[in-house]
């Protein structure tokens, strides 16, 4: 597995990084015991960078990465990701944001839960602009001057909020974020307006969550065709997340993997990780073949070709579905 620096810093990741959203009952259903075996199995094929949330499954998936990390050293070999930011607890109107009183307290149930006395990389999940970014950023550097956390990082910031943190950062000689988390794959390319040329130019990290675009990219999904059985967007919250126009996009995509005996979920995937910027694409496997075909795709080379020919379909700095738009509203608006 290829090793790359997370932006700025020193530290080394695998170019694939393993998401972790699926773990447990209350996210995709995937067992603790598929989960550890995925994890052991990533670690066993050279990746060594995880990423997590709080939110996920309300403590629940950083349960069981726990579980998985605390046997055989697993836990020191690898970069651990987390975040902070979304409600934990209903009836507590503080259980959420970017404010001091959250976070520390979110800090100390993410350690426990994830039984390790420091988190490599702790990330807010979305930006909070009616808090004073110095507020967030003192809170986190306390972390990190107490050896709770290692760096901290962002997700689904846009690039003039990160511009702001660096300014806070350096006016309060406070640590600074060294990585940003944002949604990145064929069907949504916003990122490349702002937010990578930023990212490139002051030294974070790049690390994409929905590579292939939470399964849309797989092919299982075909315009005028009901979604597959058991699949993440067959119903519920994720069920308006596609639309006729990405599908239609996604018919000429599938055309221009057959006609080259590609398999969709690598190349999305390759295209991803290829792209200038990139440190590492978050995959999301929910079964353990999942996992096995995410990585097959690290063999495929990408030729100058097929990108002028993907740019045609999907057009560079553009979104051709509102999928994320959907669910994700405001958060996303000013990518
Ligand atoms: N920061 C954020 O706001 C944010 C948001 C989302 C995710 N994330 C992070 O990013 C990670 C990855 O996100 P993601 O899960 O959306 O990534 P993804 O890799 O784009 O999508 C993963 C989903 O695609 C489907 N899939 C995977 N391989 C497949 C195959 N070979 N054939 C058909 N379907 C396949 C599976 O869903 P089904 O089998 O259930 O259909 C799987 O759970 C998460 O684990 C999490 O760590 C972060």
């Amino acid at each position: 597995m290829e090793l790359r620096s997370l932006g700025r810093t020193g530290v080394q990741v695998s170019a694939l990084c393993l998401g972790c959203m699926n773990w447990g009952d209350n996210n995709s259903g995937t067992s603790e015991e598929d989960s550890i075996e995925i994890m052991h199995r990533a670690i066993d094929a050279g990746i060594n960078f995880f990423d997590t949330a709080d939110i996920y499954g309300r403590g629940e998936s950083e349960t069981i990465t726990g579980n998985a990390l605390s046997v055989d050293g697993h836990r020191d070999r690898v970069f651990l990701a987390t975040k902070f930011f979304n409600k934990m607890d209903e009836g507590a109107p503080n259980s959420w944001g970017g404010h001091r009183f959250h976070i520390i307290k979110a800090c100390e149930d993410s350690l426990r839960r994830l039984q390790t006395d420091h988190i490599d990389l702790y990330q807010m999940h979305r930006p909070q602009p009616t808090i004073p970014i110095d507020e967030t950023l003192r809170a986190l550097d306390d972390l990190v001057r107490q050896g709770k956390v290692r760096y901290i990082g962002t997700s689904t910031f846009g690039a003039w909020q990160l511009v702001e943190s660096l300014w806070a950062s350096k006016e309060l000689s406070l640590n600074r974020f060294v990585c940003e988390q944002p949604p990145y794959n064929l069907l949504d390319r916003r990122i490349e307006r702002e937010l990578l040329p930023f990212c490139q130019t002051y030294g974070f990290g790049v690390i994409p969550w929905a590579p292939i675009a939470g399964g849309l990219l797989s092919g299982k999904y075909r315009l005028g065709q009901p979604r597959p059985e058991g699949a993440r967007y067959e119903k519920g919250a994720f069920a308006n997340r596609d639309n006729d126009s990405a599908l239609a996009a996604i018919e000429l995509y599938l055309k221009f993997c057959e006609e080259r005996e590609y398999d969709p979920v690598h190349f999305a995937l390759a295209w991803c990780a290829a792209q200038s910027g990139v440190t590492s694409p978050i995959i999301g496997p929910r079964t353990l073949g999942q996992l096995e075909n995410y990585l097959k795709s690290m063999q495929l080379t990408i030729t100058v070709e097929d990108m002028t020919k993907i740019d045609s379909i999907f057009p560079p700095g553009t979104h051709v579905s509102n999928y994320y738009n959907a669910n994700f509203g405001p958060n996303t608006r000013w990518m």
